[in-house]
């Protein structure tokens, strides 16, 4: 059975756009419970351990540039099938290949710059939200 929850991050571009609100506007339209939530600058080190599985990708360096350059919005968010049904609603990475109607789409500019995270697989969405948010935090 599909988990009911997912780790978001608002990322620089979305906070830089001053879209926070339409942006969690769109996802709580798409029945999404937000759990937990903080507004944030993600410090190098909490960059680097959130994307270490991307260590060794030729974008590693410039992901971490760009996640620490401004302020984020965390949030663990559920509903039934969340990690399936919210990369629906955001789209592919590209953000210029996003449909219309995505989060990408809306507001991501290429595939580095691209507005939001969201969680892969229910594993790594248990890991994400436990990076980020102790079970004391969640409601
Ligand atoms: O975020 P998503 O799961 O769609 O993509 P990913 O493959 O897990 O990559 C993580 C993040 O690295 C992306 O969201 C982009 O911000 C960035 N990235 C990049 O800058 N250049 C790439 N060629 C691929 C990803
Ligand atoms: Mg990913």
């Amino acid at each position: 059975m599909a988990g009911n929850k997912t780790l978001t991050i608002l990322k620089p571009d979305v906070v830089e756009q001053n879209a926070i609100g339409p942006v969690l506007t769109q996802i709580t339209a798409h029945d999404f419970r937000i759990r937990a939530m903080r507004y944030t600058k993600l410090s190098d080190e909490q960059a680097r351990g959130f994307y270490e599985i991307h260590k060794d990708k030729s974008f590693f360096e410039n992901l971490i540039k760009f996640m620490t350059s401004g302020p984020v919005v965390l949030a663990i968010l559920e509903k039934d099938n969340a990690v399936e049904d919210f990369r629906k609603l955001i789209g592919p990475t590209d953000s210029t290949k996003a449909e219309q109607g995505t989060i990408r789409h809306s507001y991501g500019t290429d595939i580095e710059r691209n507005a939001v995270h969201g969680s892969d697989s229910d594993e790594n969405a248990e890991r994400e939200c436990n990076f980020f948010f102790s079970y004391s935090e969640r409601y």
